[in-house]
């Protein structure tokens, strides 16, 4: 069995969000969704989501795709994850292109799947402030 794995925060879970899990879950046959908790995107991104960490969850667990969800708290975790969860494929939109080549030394490939073009959380926000 193949294991993916992706991270994020998917505060206002949208189209480009299910397009990432759907792609991610097709490098495999498991896929775990690594959500960043309140507490770690107050203090490591200053970003404060509009649903809370368990919305978030309960929303991605929804997802057909994803059979594991489980909190990201800090940004050293993505070493042990991959050897705790047994992952072969690392998956990431290419915003982060480059960021966890890291990864390979740990024995993990390593996908940067192009972004949905015009929606992120950001664009939501902003166009409904308008
Ligand atoms: N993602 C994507 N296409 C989009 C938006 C997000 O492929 N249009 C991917 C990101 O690259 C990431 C995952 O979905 O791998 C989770 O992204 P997240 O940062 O939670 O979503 P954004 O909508 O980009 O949120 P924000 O605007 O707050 O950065």
């Amino acid at each position: 069995m193949k294991r993916v794995i992706t991270y994020g925060t998917f505060d206002l879970l949208h189209y480009g969000h299910i397009n990432l899990l759907k792609r991610a879950k097709a490098l495999g046959d498991y896929l775990v969704v690594v959500i960043s908790s309140d507490e770690f995107n107050w203090i490591e991104k200053q970003k404060k989501c509009y649903f809370t960490y368990e919305q978030r969850k309960a929303l991605v667990e929804a997802v057909r795709y994803v059979d594991l969800v489980i909190p990201e708290t800090s940004w050293e975790q993505k070493i042990t994850d991959v050897h705790e969860y047994h992952i072969d494929t690392f998956v990431m939109g290419d915003d982060w292109n480059g960021k966890f080549d890291f990864l390979k030394e740990e024995g993990v490939e390593v996908v940067y799947l192009p972004r949905t073009p015009e929606i992120s959380t950001t664009q939501i926000k902003r166009d409904l402030n308008k």
